[in-house]
Order: structure tokens, then C-alpha cells, then sequence
């Protein structure tokens, strides 16, 4: 386990060497990395080079670096509508993220986002891909996370495992309105300024150990359970920061529809999984763009 102290060694690392002082962070997902790339003001810190820090195995799909500076809304949002100055906030974003395939036990994979709280982020925006198992869903789609189902937990591998420290947060944290209700009700506000309301949906995730994609047999469980969207990611990364007591919100892109049946020769493939995020990504860093502004204002 990572102590506070280390996790505070991480974080006064990144405060010694950025002048900003983010209150929103960021996780990127798989191909949704841009939106880092449009932060002014950088300080770039390689995963390798913060001490402690976790160090990404997936470079081919995921940069693996934090990215620290700001983000500018051009746009008037829909708290302030009369407004067309241009905003500044800083924010933190992880530039790939840690998963549990690549051999991290859970509560490594969301040691970030402890390390973001001890630098004063107080929200978390959340992307991620992820397969649509609601049949009204369809690649390029994107589902606000409403709910999750957290499976690792059930079969006592949950990321809050072990000694808890008080100063993060409460042996038992509560984990209903996981996902805020005043930032979803805020991104559906900005999806339909952006005209996105045909491919937006709301609903129930779970994230699975991965890295195999699941079987038919697997998603038609999944589908009993009311589980609406799949992926390998997240989950333990919202139970971290909610025990910490940030606010979250999280976004998957569907990059392709689960194959819930046997008598077909579709089949899931990384190379659909990135060209659809390639495809719906301005979207998606639009989107996060704007919520970030808006929620800077709220
Ligand atoms: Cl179909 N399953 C999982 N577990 N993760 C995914 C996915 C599917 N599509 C993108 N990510």
C-alpha cells in the first residue's frame, strides 16, 4: 500500500515544479488523450520521472504522462450565456491511466487520483472506452455514467482493501450519488448545446479485469444485471475519489456494440476500439472541454 506520506511526496513533487494549482482533474482515456494536448502553459511530467509513481505498460495506446496547465473556454456555457470572454481554469490530466491487466493491484491503478486530492483537485472528469451492451447503443456513442456495478468488490478485491487512512477518507464510504447529480444533469445541458443529444445516453457500467474481451455467455450475464456499457477501467478510480470526497463524473465512449450472439462473425477487435475513439474524440475532448469550464463556474 501507498502511504500518505509517499502519496504526499508525489504530490509536493508535482507542486514544486508546476505554478498551477488545478481543482479539476482529469483522466484520458484510450485515444482521448487530445484534450491534454490543447492545455496552454504546460508542465509535462513522465509517470517515470514522479517518484513513486506508477509507470504505464500500454504506451502504444496511452501517452503516460501528467500534463499540467490550462484550459480555456472560448465558448459562452450554459450557466453563463451572456458571456463570450474567454475563461482560464487549471487543470491535471492524466494522459493514460493504470489498469489492472497490466498486473497493478486496484488501489495502484487509482493511486493518482489520491495524489491529485493532496494537490487540492477537488472534482474529476473521467473518460474511458468502453463496449455498448444496451442494444439501443451504438459505436461512437457516448454513455454519461449514471451508476456502476463494482464486481471486483463483490469478490473481495475492492481498491479501498486494507488499512484505512483517515485523512483520505471513511472505512465505509457511502457510494450512492457516486456520480454527481448536479454534473450529469450539467453534461446532458452541455451535450444538447453541442447538439449531441442523438448519441447521448445515460447509464449503468462495470468495468471487468480484461485484457480478453468477455464472451458471449459473459455479456448475456452482464445484460441480467442491467449492466449497460463494459470496459477494463474507472470504477476503481471513482471509489477512490469518492472516499476522498471529490465529486465525479465519467464518460464512456462506445467504441463498439457487444456481440451477444453466437451465430455471427462480428468480433470485438483494439484496432475498432481506437478508430472509433479517433473518430468521435473532438466530440468527446468538446464535450469534456465544456463541462470543465462550466463546472469551474459552479
Ligand atoms: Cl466490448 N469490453 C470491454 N471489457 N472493454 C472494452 C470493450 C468491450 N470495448 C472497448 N473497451
Amino acid at each position: 500500500m501507498c502511504t500518505y506520506d509517499v502519496i504526499k511526496q508525489c504530490a509536493d513533487y508535482l507542486l514544486d515544479r508546476t505554478k498551477h494549482r488545478p481543482k479539476i482533474g482529469i483522466i484520458c482515456g484510450s485515444g482521448l488523450g487530445g484534450l491534454a494536448d490543447q492545455l496552454t502553459e504546460t508542465d509535462i511530467f513522465p509517470y517515470q520521472d514522479i517518484p513513486n509513481f506508477p509507470v504505464s505498460t500500454v504506451t502504444k495506446f496511452h501517452a503516460g504522462r501528467m500534463v499540467i496547465g490550462k484550459l480555456s473556454g472560448l465558448e459562452h456555457t450554459s450557466t453563463n450565456r451572456m458571456s463570450t470572454s474567454v475563461s482560464e481554469i487549471p487543470v491535471m490530466c492524466m494522459q493514460g491511466r493504470f489498469h489492472a491487466y497490466e498486473g497493478y493491484p486496484l488501489w495502484k491503478c487509482a493511486m493518482p487520483v489520491r495524489v491529485m486530492k493532496l494537490m487540492g483537485v477537488e472534482k474529476l472528469l473521467i473518460t474511458y472506452a468502453a463496449g455498448g451492451l444496451n442494444s439501443k447503443y451504438n459505436a461512437g456513442d457516448i454513455m454519461i455514467i449514471k451508476d456502476h456495478i463494482n464486481l471486483q468488490g463483490f469478490a473481495g478485491n475492492p481498491p479501498l482493501q486494507g488499512i484505512n487512512d483517515e485523512r483520505f477518507g471513511p472505512r465505509f464510504p457511502a457510494m450512492d450519488n457516486a456520480y454527481d447529480r448536479n454534473l450529469r444533469l450539467m453534461a446532458k445541458t452541455v451535450a444538447s448545446e453541442m447538439k449531441l443529444d442523438n448519441i447521448i445516453h445515460e447509464g449503468t457500467y462495470i468495468m471487468l479485469g480484461g485484457p480478453s474481451f468477455e464472451t458471449v455467455a459473459e455479456l448475456k450475464m452482464l445484460h441480467i444485471f442491467g449492466v449497460d456499457a463494459v470496459g477494463m477501467s474507472t470504477v476503481q478510480e471513482v471509489i477512490v475519489a469518492r472516499h476522498c470526497n471529490m465529486k465525479v463524473c465519467a464518460f464512456s465512449l462506445i467504441t463498439n456494440k457487444c456481440i451477444t450472439e453466437y451465430e455471427t462473425d462480428d468480433m470485438v477487435n483494439v484496432a475498432d476500439v481506437i478508430g472509433i475513439a479517433n473518430n468521435r474524440k473532438a466530440d468527446m475532448q468538446e464535450l469534456v472541454r465544456r463541462i470543465a469550464i462550466a463546472m469551474n463556474e459552479n
